[in-house]
């Protein structure tokens, strides 16, 4: 459903009715059902229509979450400010997930203003609070609004309190809507129009054009996503990306109308696309600045906020079957053609073979990642658990980056080591404050501030990043049957004692079963990784002896008796033709272990064994 059609007599929209906008919201606070009202009410998808066009859209649908969807350009006809006018209205989406938090801040620095859309059941939540600061921050104008007022169950009253309080504004100024029904969604368009204010940009300037976030098509490459800043994008004109420095000819220039819509150019103020035609969607950066390639560098600076995408989770990927790698590593430079965000570089261990430590933004980046390597090229991989990045100071000066325990230097060697923290922030309901304090506190954490929003409370601590990438958020969910939530940004490096277990299979050390670990849960980590080997691993034909280690000494141990499974001890007489089927037979099973050293692992015990 990608039509393209041309308008040869486009020109460009009169900046003053240009409105550029975000819906900023909780998970399933009903951020889809209202952006679909907004299309019915500008006539860009029939009433009658039932499927959520926008979840058709090019950019990343996966698992049912939809990571971001693409600007839709909306025309909105209102005399809300007196005469009869035609606004474009641009809805420009943000990510609802914490591991996209810079993506949502490019995604807001594209838009003059949001609607802060809150569920009437379930009040202010911490993504609602987040979005909010990002967009307070950015000086956006805030449109609060409460959904889901046709809910029996909606607390309408606390919700207009709490978001009265939120973005200090009288309760005149809130509307309450039902995306549902329909029930007063148009006032939105007009308090848009009414209330954010248009683009400021000039367009006899040079261009400038902020990249939001890009995706790869296979027909026209890497596609970005663009709001003009300054000046007009032509789609015959050589372009440049400052940061990058590529350059090339757009192969086409347009808008999403929800559908990809060709134009002769966009001028400032507009939001839109542009395929570049590139195979590579890392020269095509979030945050980057597109000009002219023509243009003059000294008089075109670059919009501010860009940077480099951080990895901040890693993990070493392992086909099961050493033989597969070239497919991986074919399957891994796929996929960072289309995915700026992932980082990879080959790695080698000596249990598990050649491979790869891939870096991404958070947790849910790479379960996406995971099951595309795993679905899309069919690919069976081992990938170890997930890691941070911490800093050593080393005794002759340098400072390393340790993104796995394999690089681990030699502990003698080393002054100090620091791990990432995270600023999080949970909300939850007051009879769970106990749990949630209590989980701080378990996984070394310090609460620095609590808060009322309305019914709700407000906890702010300061958590090492590790302890969040596991199982942080499940079990957050499961103490507090659901009710709290929470998001994090970075907050800097802390120094702790952090050491290295090494797990050893009959005496060889298998990197990844190894991990790093703070002081403090050497012991308890150590043993419960050598209990799971010792419940999960078959016999062998020879006694396996497992244990975990902290420099030369063994903190935990467990034997494996031997166990040898003749599969041709029910055959007697001398039917050698069936014998041999039998061994060879055997011996095909055996294909879809991974050897450790002599140990044979399936791939189902290493996921288990590899779940925290
Ligand atoms: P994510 O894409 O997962 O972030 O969710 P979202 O914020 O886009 O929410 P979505 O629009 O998918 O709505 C979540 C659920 O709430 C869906 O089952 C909707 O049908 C329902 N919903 C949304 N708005 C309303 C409303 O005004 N009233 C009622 N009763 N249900 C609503």
């Amino acid at each position: 459903m990608t039509g393209i059609e041309k308008d040869p007599n486009f020109s460009a929209t009169n900046p003053s009715l240009i409105r550029n906008f975000s819906v900023i919201a909780h998970v399933d606070h009903g951020k889809t059902t209202l952006t679909d009202c907004f299309l019915r009410q500008t006539g860009l998808m029939r009433s009658d229509q039932a499927v959520r066009v926008l979840d058709s859209n090019p950019i990343e649908v996966e698992r049912g979450i939809t990571i971001k969807l693409a600007p839709v350009r909306m025309s909105y006809s209102t005399s809300i400010l007196g005469q009869t006018e035609t606004y474009t209205l641009n809805l420009i989406d943000t990510p609802g997930h914490v591991d996209f938090g810079y993506e949502v801040s490019r995604s807001l620095a594209a838009c003059e203003g949001v609607v802060l859309v809150v569920d009437a059941t379930q009040g202010i939540q911490a993504q609602t609070l987040s979005n909010f600061a990002k967009a307070r921050d950015l000086g956006l104008t805030i449109i609060p609004v409460v959904n889901k007022i046709d809910l029996p169950s909606a607390d309408v009253e606390t919700v207009v309190l709490e978001l009265m309080e939120l973005c200090q504004v009288e309760e005149d100024r809130i509307l309450l809507v039902s995306a549902k029904t329909g029930h007063n969604t148009q006032s939105i368009l007009d308090e848009v129009v009414r209330l954010v204010p248009p683009p400021t940009g000039k367009i006899d300037q040079n261009l400038r054009a902020l990249l939001i976030t890009s995706y790869f098509d296979p027909h026209k490459g890497a596609i970005g996503l663009v709001r003009v800043v300054d000046g007009q994008l032509l789609a015959r004109a050589k372009l440049q990306f400052l940061s990058s420095q590529q350059t090339f000819f757009p192969l086409e220039v347009g808008v999403y109308t929800p559908f990809m819509s060709a134009r002769d150019s966009l001028s400032a103020g507009e939001v839109g696309y542009v395929a570049t035609g590139l195979k590579d969607v890392r020269q095509v950066r979030v945050g980057d600045t597109l000009t002219l390639a023509s243009a003059n560098l000294a008089q075109t600076p670059p919009i501010p906020g860009f940077r480099e995408p951080t990895p901040m989770v890693f993990t070493e990927l392992y086909p099961v079957d050493s033989g597969d790698f070239t497919d991986l590593q074919d399957a891994m430079s796929k996929l960072v053609l289309r995915d700026a965000a992932i980082t990879h570089t080959g790695v080698h261990s000596a249990a598990l073979g050649s491979g790869f430590r891939v870096g991404f933004l958070g947790l849910l980046h790479a379960e996406v990642v995971l099951e595309r390597l795993q679905q899309e090229f069919n690919l069976a991989i081992i990938a170890t658990p997930p890691s941070v990045t911490y800093l050593v100071k080393m005794e002759n000066g340098s400072e390393l980056k340790i993104e796995a325990p394999s690089q681990f230097p030699d502990p003698s060697l080393i002054v100090s080591v620091s791990e990432p923290l995270a600023e999080t922030l949970i909300i939850t309901p007051p009879q769970y404050v106990g749990e949630c304090t209590q989980m701080i506190q378990e996984h070394r954490g310090e609460l620095t501030n609590t808060q009322s929003v309305g019914h709700a409370l407000q906890l702010t601590a300061t958590i090492p990043l590790a302890e969040l990438i596991q199982q942080f958020h499940d079990q957050l969910k499961s103490r507090t049957s659901g009710y709290a939530s929470f998001d994090y940004e970075m907050a800097g490096y802390q120094v702790e004692d952090i050491q290295k277990v090494t797990i050893l299979l009959n005496h060889e050390p298998v990197d990844a079963l190894s991990f790093l670990c703070p002081e403090s849960q050497v012991e308890a980590r150590g043993r419960s990784m050598v209990d799971k080997l010792h419940k999960s691993l078959k016999r062998q034909m020879f006694e396996v002896a497992i244990q975990a280690a902290v420099g030369g000494r063994i903190i935990a141990r467990e034997t494996i008796r031997p166990f040898r499974k003749d599969v041709t001890a029910k055959l007697y007489g001398g039917d050698r033709t069936r014998r041999m089927k039998l061994l060879a037979k055997q011996a095909k099973g055996k294909k879809k272990m991974k050897m450790i050293g002599k140990v044979e692992i399936d791939q189902q015990t290493f996921l288990a064994i590899l779940k925290r």
